[in-house]
């Protein structure tokens, strides 16, 4: 599997950890917002309930579901087997942080129905949870990064060709048809929201 760069005309290798790089950054996007979210519900004041059930949408769909599956269930397998590993990164420490995550994940969503029910312990708990979550995950992205550089240069074309087919076929076999673009928008659609917070 190959695509053309648009500056030199050449054609080079899709690399499997792109893709896993570029979801990275549409986490991270809605990590900022997290952040920002929590700090105003801090000062006392109110976001729209919708904003967490998308935000709680993105995480469970889009990282839990996707995402991670795509790393614990192909991609960490497939580099163990190769024996591609970073001393620094343990993948048993990556998995225990992907549960950390999960748990954190199902606070929030508690914290959600609390919050749209009009309990204070709804602000309460999403501002910790948030907190917390977006501190643990920006962490596991910059490992993760690492080991993605490592994988580069341990695995051959082929091998990033097939984790690429491997993603893709994950991808229909666990979102419905459509919802990987729709989850991309999401980030946009959560973006445009925050714009109005001052
Ligand atoms: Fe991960
Ligand atoms: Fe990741």
């Amino acid at each position: 599997m190959t695509t053309q760069n648009s500056k030199t005309g050449m054609f080079q290798p899709v690399l499997a950890t792109d893709n896993l790089r570029r979801e990275h950054e549409a986490a991270l996007r809605v990590f900022r917002l997290m952040d920002r979210a929590a700090a105003y519900l801090k000062d006392g004041r109110d976001i729209s309930p919708f904003f967490f059930e998308q935000v709680v949408d993105f995480l469970q769909l889009f990282v839990v579901c996707s995402h991670h599956a795509k790393e614990e269930e192909i991609l960490f397998p497939y580099l163990i087997e190769k024996h591609i590993q970073e001393n620094s990164v343990p993948i048993n420490t990556i998995h225990q942080e992907h549960l950390e995550e999960h748990r954190l994940i199902q606070i929030m969503e508690t914290g959600f129905q609390l919050y749209k029910a009009g309990k204070g312990a709804g602000r309460k708990l999403l501002i910790e949870t948030f907190e917390q979550y977006t501190h643990i995950a920006r962490r596991h992205v910059m490992k993760e990064n690492t080991l993605f550089m490592l994988a580069d240069k341990g695995l051959s074309a082929a091998d990033q060709a097939a984790l690429t087919q491997s993603f893709h076929d994950l991808e229909c076999r666990k979102l419905y048809e459509g919802t990987a673009a729709r989850l991309g928008e999401l980030v946009n659609e959560l973006e445009r929201e925050a714009f109005h917070w001052d």
